[in-house]
């Protein structure tokens, strides 16, 4: 697919998901204004809503409603953005800069920031948990489960975990560290319309199998913008930040050129994991290219 296209239906995606988590998210009067303001500032910044696109397109790929997918892709995002709310929080990575604004601690307050974190993670199971989401309980009950162990100590808080531990053992913790703190939520992307649509056994293999690669190559990618990128097309702060804290990731253990070559090869195994899809699963290998080579 032409790279045009392709951004265009991205950019697409991003608009219907900033759009539906605008009405999702809750508004107040009363003196609790100051944290629904601040849940709002947190998760309808300009993100790049990469992974309600990945929900959006699975839902796609077995024809299933929009407006469902669309919840459960809206409660996905709001996980996210509380991740990153807390990422940033100087107990944690201590950074001024997040979607080219202040962070949420900078721009209201470090316990308005953790608020915000804990509130953006309680919506996110109500609005999956609503009946709107499916029709079937038990399925909503299955999307919450599964939601939950991507987000918990299993998931992205345990890699979270790690991370702020600096373990570097090898490059096989460093690698499960990364498929935790962010292969796991974006692989939820994928497992969340293929619960929704029951899929087979080997559709959910090869999907799971695709998110997980293209989630560890994401970080990665993430990486080498941390040592290569710059705040103004990232909009937030890089420049070897992550060397300079002492993190343990491809880059500060391996160098820049050796993480892209690990990129390279990933990129190639992720999408050789779509071919039981065969001319369906073609728009999701045009992507890989496409998410892996952006540069914000
Ligand atoms: C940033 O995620 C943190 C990582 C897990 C790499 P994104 O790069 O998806 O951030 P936004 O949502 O577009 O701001
Ligand atoms: C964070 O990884 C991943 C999360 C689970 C939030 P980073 O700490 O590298 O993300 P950035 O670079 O701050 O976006
Ligand atoms: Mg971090
Ligand atoms: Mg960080
Ligand atoms: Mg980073």
């Amino acid at each position: 697919m032409a790279p045009a296209h392709l951004a265009r239906r991205i950019a697409e995606a991003a608009d219907v998901v900033t759009v539906a988590l605008d009405e999702l998210l809750p508004r107040a009067e009363g003196p609790e204004a100051r944290l629904t303001e601040a849940m709002r500032y947190a998760a309808l910044g300009p993100g790049k809503r990469l992974r309600p696109f990945f929900a959006l397109e699975t839902g796609r790929l077995f024809d299933l409603p929009e407006c469902s997918v669309l919840r459960a892709a809206c409660a996905l995002e709001c996980i996210h953005a509380y991740s990153l709310v807390h990422d940033d929080l100087p107990c944690m990575d201590d950074d001024d800069f997040r979607r080219g604004r202040p962070t949420v601690h900078k721009a209201y307050d470090e316990a308005t920031a953790v608020l915000v974190g804990d509130a953006l993670q309680t919506v996110a199971f109500e609005i999956m948990a609503h009946p709107d989401t499916h029709e079937d309980g038990e399925i909503r009950a299955e999307l919450v489960r599964r939601l939950a162990i991507a987000s918990g100590a299993r998931g992205m808080a345990g890699g979270q975990m790690i991370d702020l531990l600096g373990v570097r053992d090898d490059m096989g913790a460093v690698a499960r560290m990364q498929r935790m703190k962010t292969g796991a939520l974006i692989a939820c992307a994928f497992d969340l319309p293929l619960t929704m649509a029951r899929a087979t056994d080997a559709e959910r293999q090869a999907l799971t199998a695709f998110g997980r690669d293209i989630g560890l190559a994401y970080q990665i990618v993430d990486d080498v913008l941390d040592a290569e990128g710059d705040i103004e097309s990232l909009g937030k702060a890089a420049g070897g930040k992550d060397a300079a804290r002492g993190k343990a990731n491809f880059v500060t253990l391996l160098g820049v050129e050796a993480a892209k070559q690990r990129i390279a090869l990933l990129t190639a195994q992720t999408k050789a994991h779509l071919d039981v899809f065969g001319e369906r699963g073609r728009f999701l290998a045009s992507a890989v290219d496409f998410v892996i080579e952006r540069k914000t």
